[in-house]
């Protein structure tokens, strides 16, 4: 079979990216993948393991029976660690908070992006939305649609403080900015490189936002003009 069409799109938090790629994907009939939660399943696994995750020695020693799966068919989304389901798990503020240290190890990125690689290449569907920090650099730089998902700080603090009932929104907006500066000190995921398209979600609303991503695809398969708008 025909190598699937990779979509990549990589972006800051809140900006739209896992909301946005599982309902182009589910319009399209793609697979979708979330890169972001296998950092955060190898976060969780460190947690219920109390593994020091400021130890990177400790968090590589975690990567030898990393036993990890996801589904990658938007109508079925799932995380698991362990057999044990942790979709919602690992949304957890307190796997939030060590997140971005399990990811700055480079023996955990190095397993991590060839492990989504070997996804995408299974994947059996005509194309995949793969969503994150570094795909569209590191992990699928030849991807046929590149895309860096931007909103403003403002509109990104505001989608996020109203997902998570129970925090302030001055708490949210601080942890995230710190995650961001954090994140973005191992991969720059706030300047589009070279042939990658910048999509600003600041001014559109969520169907409008997957609209340009669907018509970003058609222009990719060769089924629609460039919109000029
Ligand atoms: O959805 P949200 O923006 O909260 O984060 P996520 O996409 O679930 O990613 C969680 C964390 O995983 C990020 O804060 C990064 O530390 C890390 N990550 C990464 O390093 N590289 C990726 N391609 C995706 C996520
Ligand atoms: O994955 P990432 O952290 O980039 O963002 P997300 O979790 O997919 O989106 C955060 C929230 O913003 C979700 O509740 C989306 O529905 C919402 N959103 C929005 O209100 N307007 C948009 N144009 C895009 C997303």
């Amino acid at each position: 079979t025909a190598s699937p069409l990779v979509v990549a799109i990589d972006g800051p938090a809140g900006s739209g990216k896992s909301s946005v790629s599982r309902a182009t994907a589910t319009s399209l009939g793609f697979d979708y993948l979330d890169t972001g939660a296998a950092y955060r399943a190898l976060a969780f696994a460190c947690l219920a393991r109390s593994i020091d995750t400021s130890s990177p020695d400790a968090v590589i020693a975690q990567l030898v029976d990393f036993d990890y799966e996801i589904g990658i068919d938007p109508a079925d989304y799932f995380v698991s660690v362990g057999g044990e389901d942790v979709t919602d798990a690992i949304r957890e503020p307190r796997v939030t908070a060590v997140v971005s240290a399990v990811a700055r190890v480079p023996e955990v990125r190095a397993y991590l992006v060839a492990l989504f690689r070997q996804i995408i290449a299974a994947s059996a569907k005509s194309g995949i939305i793969v969503e994150g920090r570094d795909i569209t650099t590191v992990v699928a730089p030849d991807a046929k649609l590149r895309i860096l998902l931007t909103a403003s700080e403002e509109a990104r603090m505001g989608r996020r403080s109203a997902e998570i009932s129970g925090e302030s929104a001055e708490t949210t907006a601080k942890q995230l900015a710190s995650r961001d500066a954090a994140d973005s000190r191992v991969v720059d995921f706030m300047n589009a490189a070279d042939g990658v398209i910048t999509v600003d979600s600041t001014d559109l609303d969520f169907d409008q936002t997957v609209a340009a991503v669907v018509d970003l695809v058609r222009v990719a398969e060769g089924r629609a003009e460039i919109p000029t708008n």
